[in-house]
């Protein structure tokens, strides 16, 4: 399906062309003066450069070629030599009818699918996850949806963080606390041969009766902090590192737990959000693949020795700064974050094949990913290009650092999104909404709002682009707010349900008053607005037309009135308003952010 802009770039390339020009000037935009036009073309400017001509006089030559296409309501020249060029009414009756017989209601698809994978979220074992992964989770999944929205075959996968360094100091850490889990590790780690079925299940009881999640929470900081300052310490974190990478039994029997407890916490977090992984691999999933890996690294060439270490050196001549290389093996044997990385890539070529990798990752690891990717180009595993870091800013506090809580410590989704809730709770009493809803239906949407509150806020900024932690802002009803959304959303709904209940239907749509043609002209704009957050990785140019869509509604609303108008005019504007609530909830979608039926 084709938009205005698209339409009217034919008829202006044909233009240039019969005038002798190449088509290829005939670009059209999205005016820069609405009041003045709806779209332009500066496609004269660059010709008049070419044939030493006047600008001026170009654009009058093809402007009387342009006189009478019935897409067009005016076009005329302008300035320097711009074409301005407004749309007929009945062009924009036509467009606003196909958009709203159609499901995507005006949104176009790739040409060629393409696989890709979104690897997002990032949450770690008995770590708490930090602002970091609240965006890696928002702008991940909206990322997801769009691609997947756009015609491409798209898994989205956590890449659990579950087979690193803390693993070890965890490991340590609960032996120390637990003279018991110590002792009953030692006699399961003299094992040879498998553990039975039993003995497993006895050993995973009592490690569930002595380490709970918040247990991991308290030890994590604590053994982090000591591995810091103390070598004897950290050694012996590395080496129980190396032991469970080796599979030693009774460590990675006490690793399961860990995995197991954690991943129930995250995954009940990540479904408050709204965030749903297709694929929950970890770390440890390519384990498997390291060895054959590095043998191939070797054979290849690649692998260099470094004070006991292995890596690979990946800096380039014309490198800005100095890349340091991946480090594939450490002194103590173990796999490090960046190998995991590698052998990732390994495995998802197995298994799914994906043309584009995105790794939707805190801007701070990009030297990280530029290492890796690096060593993947050079080991032959993925082409040139095709890995990608997505990366984004941080959320911050009123002081301009990472957002903490009030008491200093790293922010859990749980209480970030219990936090919002109670504003959402509160905003909604202020603002005499949800009255009379019963109580489960409030707190649903009270849920509901908290969710579009922190989503909203954190799409509409460039991911690249840092912002400030202010929820009375972000939950507000009114403003640039993913609240407003939903509130200009639910009255869509409620006018569309009145229409319903007095029997009156939607019809063929014609457009008159100028709060139709702005609609019409935005409901037309979803398609690009689509197009660049895709080529850009950027959902905020949904966020933006979302915003824009909600605002022009309201115009609309206000200025032409729908339930009270005669049957045609009425037909026609209730085919408008469903037109606007399906794009509004297809764009809000995206965004992982859903409307609820009332307020
Ligand atoms: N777990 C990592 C962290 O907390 C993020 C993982 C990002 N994805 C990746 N493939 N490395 O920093």
């Amino acid at each position: 399906m084709s938009d205005l802009k698209r339409g009217l770039g034919e008829a202006v390339a044909a233009a240039f062309a019969a005038v002798g020009l190449p088509p290829a000037l005939g670009r059209v935009t999205p005016s820069d003066r609405p009041d003045l036009a709806d779209f332009q073309c500066n496609g004269a400017l660059p010709a008049a450069k070419v044939a030493k001509r006047d600008p001026r006089e170009i654009a009058t030559e093809v402007v009387a070629k342009l006189a009478g296409d019935p897409q067009l309501a005016l076009v005329e020249t302008a300035g320097l030599g711009f074409i301005n060029m407004r749309v007929s009414d009945a062009a924009l009756a036509a467009r606003a009818n196909a958009i709203a017989a159609d499901a995507r209601a005006g949104a176009g698809m790739v040409e060629t699918a393409r696989k890709v994978m979104v690897d997002y979220g990032g949450p770690n074992v008995a770590k708490p996850m930090h602002v970091g992964h609240l965006r890696a989770s928002i702008i991940g999944e909206a990322i997801k949806r769009l691609y997947r929205f756009r015609g491409d075959e798209v898994l989205g996968d956590a890449h659990f963080g579950d087979w690193g360094y803390q693993m070890g100091l965890l490991i340590g850490a609960v032996m120390d606390e637990h003279p018991d889990i110590a002792g009953r590790l030692a006699a399961l780690n003299a094992r040879t041969g498998g553990i039975p079925a039993q003995e497993t299940a006895d050993a995973l009881a009592l490690f569930s009766e002595r380490v709970s999640l918040a247990d991991l929470d308290r030890l994590y900081p604590a053994a982090a902090a000591k591995g810091k300052e103390d070598p004897a310490y950290r050694d012996r974190a590395r080496k129980l590192t190396a032991d469970l990478q080796e599979r030693t039994p009774g460590y990675f029997l006490l690793w399961r737990h860990f995995a197991n407890v954690t991943r129930v916490a995250l995954e009940r977090d990540f479904h408050a959000l709204g965030v749903d992984f297709d694929l929950w691999k970890g770390e440890s999933d390519v384990e498997d693949l390291i060895d054959p890996m590095v043998a191939e690294l070797d054979a290849k060439g690649l692998l260099e020795d470094d004070q006991g270490a292995r890596i690979v050196r990946v800096a380039r001549q014309g490198d800005k700064r100095e890349l340091p290389p991946l480090l594939v093996v450490s002194s103590e044997g173990s796999a490090m974050y960046g190998t995991t990385d590698l052998a990732t890539i390994l495995d998802r070529r197995q298994s799914f094949g994906p043309d584009l990798i995105l790794y939707v990752v805190d801007q701070r690891q990009a030297d990280h990913f530029e290492i890796v990717y690096r060593a993947a180009y050079l080991a032959g595993y993925a082409a040139e290009g095709s890995l990608e870091h997505i990366g984004f800013g941080t959320m911050n506090g009123t002081d301009g650092k990472p957002f903490k809580t009030r008491e200093g410590g790293v922010l859990k989704l749980n209480d970030l999104i219990e936090m919002t809730r109670g504003k959402a709770r509160e905003r909604l009493r202020e603002a005499d909404l949800g009255a009379e809803l019963d109580p489960d239906t409030f707190e649903a949407t009270a849920h509901k709002v908290a969710v579009a509150a922190l989503k909203f806020a954190d799409l509409s900024n460039f991911r690249g682009t840092s912002y400030v932690f202010d929820l009375d802002r972000f939950s507000s009803f009114e403003g640039k707010t993913g609240p407003y959304l939903l509130y200009q959303a639910v009255r869509v709904k409620s006018v569309l349900r009145r229409a319903a209940e007095e029997g009156f239907t939607a019809g063929p749509i014609s457009v008159t008053e100028q709060a139709e043609r702005d609609l019409v002209l935005l409901l037309d704009a979803f398609d690009q607005a689509l197009v660049d957050a895709y080529d850009k990785k950027a959902p905020n140019f949904i966020a933006e037309h979302a915003y824009k869509l909600a605002q022009g509604f309201s115009k609309f609303y206000a200025a032409c009135p729908i339930l009270p108008a005669e049957p045609p005019v009425r037909a026609s504007r209730l085919a408008l308003a469903q037109a606007s609530l399906k794009q509004l909830e297809l764009a809000l979608d995206i965004l992982g952010v859903e409307a609820p039926e009332r307020m």
